[in-house]
């Protein structure tokens, strides 16, 4: 099981931290909340029990296997948990390898920012009799992502291929284009539930599906998220790791620690903070009207890599403003180990020889941790006992989890995202789209050197 520490985040370990007295008055409401959102049971915990999900994804296995490419094509969260579990737990170079080496399993690309260099290297890549294509969008409008199938769409019928037997939709089970054109050209849609956030869909066919794809143990994934669920619906907060990593993150907001940086220890988990990013500043950067006066809420979240970023981001946490509180992601066993051999004599170096390259990252990860407390800044830990799809399950359901209570906290609805609608509505009028002529903005006056 994934382990939390939390020592850093309190008094004495530093000072400034959260004390004993400080705790023990948010313990009830903690406990509160947890018991609401046991009892809500929120859409990202129905999906763990839908097991109707999971055997839609299933039933395609055979079939998707054929293949030697898949090309997820959405945005946001209709990606981002895909790509997190895609590069932690595939090596860097699986795009590389054959198929015999792969397992049998695909190659996967995602087609995700509408950067045209980007989108025709992926392009270039892929042979489209050997790829199949997931376009997945909840709403099934999305500018990026309808463009992108478009794009494919093109592709496959200037090369004669029948596009129902290359593309598969993941949307909403009833509305929408993709959900329309799926029904009128038998093209094989699975289900994004209803009431279930894009952000929030890791563990739904938006995941499953390109995981499956690619030969994760989709099924670890699930019992892992169960696993975790168990935990996070414990009402002694002590052994409820979502309910202490919320109360923990909410105090030290009220004492002005309002950006909340992770920073993996593991070049495979840095995807991770990607998707821990979206889903904070989605879900709990929201404005709200409070007898008359607007009030603007959130935890802006910030991603960084160690050691790489103890050379970059470090001496601002240690010695810039105090507004921080700093999530380290530790990786107990590595699947993999380099002994440093010992080449040279002298002092400077020496120290390293004999010594493994996860001991040396390890001992980075403490030594930041240590740094920052002499310097009175707050950080807990996740410890990954191994990188592996029963771990990552647990990991989307704590933070899922830990979310749904900093809504409760700050007194936001985490699932809606406003703000982003707005933007999208923008584009649409700027792209022209009918009956989106009212969002157009006056030009501004132009300040351009
Ligand atoms: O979390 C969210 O709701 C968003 O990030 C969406 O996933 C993103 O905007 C893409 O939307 P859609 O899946 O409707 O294309």
């Amino acid at each position: 099981m994934l382990r939390f520490d939390f020592s850093f985040m309190f008094e004495p370990n530093v000072k400034g931290g959260i004390t004993e007295e400080e705790f023990s008055q948010i313990q009830p409401t903690m406990t509160r909340f947890v018991e609401e959102i046991s009892r809500e049971k929120p859409a990202f915990v129905k999906v763990l029990f839908d097991r109707n999900l999971m055997d839609a994804v299933e039933d395609l296995r055979e079939w998707i296997l054929n293949f030697d490419n898949f090309v997820v094509i959405g945005i946001g969260g209709s990606s981002l948990g895909a790509a997190a579990l895609a590069n932690a737990l595939k090596p860097f170079d699986w795009n590389y390898l054959s198929k015999s080496e792969r397992g049998g399993y695909l190659r996967i690309f995602f087609l995700e920012n509408v950067d045209p260099d980007y989108t025709a290297s992926v392009l270039d890549r892929i042979d489209p009799r050997y790829t199949i294509f997931n376009v997945v969008s909840k709403s099934g409008s999305t500018a990026e992502c309808l463009a992108h199938y478009q794009i494919i769409r093109g592709l496959l019928e200037v090369r004669g291929l029948n596009p129902s037997e290359h593309i598969v939709f993941t949307t909403d089970p009833k509305k929408g284009l993709l959900r329309r054109i799926a029904e009128r050209e038998k093209i094989v849609a699975l289900d994004i539930p209803p009431e279930l956030g894009g952000r929030f869909s890791v563990l739904s066919p938006v995941g499953l599906l390109p995981a499956m794809a690619i030969g994760v143990d989709i099924k670890a994934l699930i019992d892992g998220a169960k696993d975790a669920y168990a935990k996070c619906v414990a009402l002694d907060v002590w052994k409820n790791p979502a309910a202490m990593m919320a109360a923990c993150h909410y105090l030290h907001k009220l004492k002005g620690r309002r950006i909340s940086v992770m920073m993996p220890y593991s070049n495979r988990l840095y995807t991770l903070a990607d998707w821990f990013r979206q889903l904070w500043a989605e879900s709990l950067g929201k404005k709200y009207s409070l007898n008359g006066e607007e009030v603007y809420e959130g935890l802006t979240p910030i991603k960084a890599l160690g050691v790489v970023d103890q050379h970059s981001q470090v001496q601002l946490y240690n010695e810039g403003p105090d507004d921080k509180t700093v999530t380290f992601v530790e990786v107990e066993n590595f699947d993999r180990d380099i002994l440093i051999p010992s080449i040279h004599d002298d002092e400077e170096i020496s120290y390293l020889g004999g010594k493994r390259l996860s001991n040396l990252l390890r001992n980075e990860l403490f030594g930041t941790e240590r740094s920052l407390a002499f310097n009175n800044r707050p950080s807990m830990r996740v410890i990954f006992p191994s990188i592996d799809a029963y771990e990552l399950g647990q990991f989307f359901m704590y933070y899922e989890f830990t979310t749904a209570l900093m809504g409760k906290l700050l007194n936001i609805n985490p699932y809606d995202q406003p703000g982003v609608e707005l933007g999208k509505q923008i584009t649409y009028s700027l792209m022209e789209r009918k009956g989106f002529e009212k969002m157009a903005f006056p030009e501004p006056s132009k300040r351009v050197v």
